[in-house]
């Protein structure tokens, strides 16, 4: 796969929904429940965060269930892209990029949404041509007034800002003519997981899924 067409991909499954949620699933019992309350609160692009042990078998559990868009996060080597594709991801994130990292992608035809902080590393991937991007660490690089000054010069890239995204600061971005969506793990607490609080993360979801852009 082309970068132009990971990006053709990747805007298409930013475009679902105004956040994508990023997911630390320590547990695999609770990745299907976790999954269908965000789809059904209007959140179908799920990020699954390789950090834990269990975020490959969390991705194929996911990927079952209907209605779901699920993608593997935190992809560092091509090691990562290869497992990610192999569990079923249907897309990839990175929060940033190497030459390997893209390569592979290419490789296993994995749509990627690779990180950029910089206007020198937005326009690095943009000459590779890939135009939908991670903004990343989105709070920590400059925030919403950051990535707004990154549009003027480099308008034909689109961001996902994930990095410190809430539900209090999502509007700034969202009301940014080059931010399709926004990644974040406020959506789906740790806590809430753990506690099985199905019902509240649906709600979450749902406040998430109704954020207008
Ligand atoms: C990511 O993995 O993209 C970010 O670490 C998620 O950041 P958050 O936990 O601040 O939402």
């Amino acid at each position: 796969m082309t970068p132009r067409d990971a990006s053709i991909k990747t805007r298409e499954i930013c475009g679902l929904a105004p956040v994508v949620p990023v997911l630390v699933i320590e547990d695999l019992t609770t990745a299907v429940p976790t999954a269908e309350a965000l789809i059904a609160g209007g959140l179908p692009a799920l990020e699954v965060t390789l950090r834990t042990p269990a975020a490959l078998d969390v991705i194929k559990a996911m990927a079952t269930v209907k209605g779901g868009v699920v993608g593997a996060g935190t992809l560092l080597t091509p090691a990562d892209v290869r497992a990610a594709k192999a569990a079923g991801a249907k897309f990839g994130v990175s929060p940033g990029a190497t030459d390997a990292l893209l390569q592979a992608c290419k490789d296993e035809d994995l749509p990627l949404l690779p990180g950029a902080a910089t206007a020198s590393e937005a326009m690095a991937l943009l000459e590779r041509g890939y135009d939908m991007l991670k903004f990343f660490p989105a709070e920590a690089a400059g925030g919403a007034p950051a990535l707004k000054a990154m549009g003027a010069p480099i308008p034909q890239i689109s961001f996902c800002p994930t990095g410190g995204v809430t539900l209090k600061n999502a509007p700034d971005y969202l009301a940014l003519t080059n931010t399709l969506c926004v990644g974040g793990s406020w959506v789906a607490p740790k806590s809430m997981i753990q506690s099985g609080d199905w019902s509240g993360i649906e709600d979450i979801a749902r406040t998430a899924a109704n954020l207008s852009r």
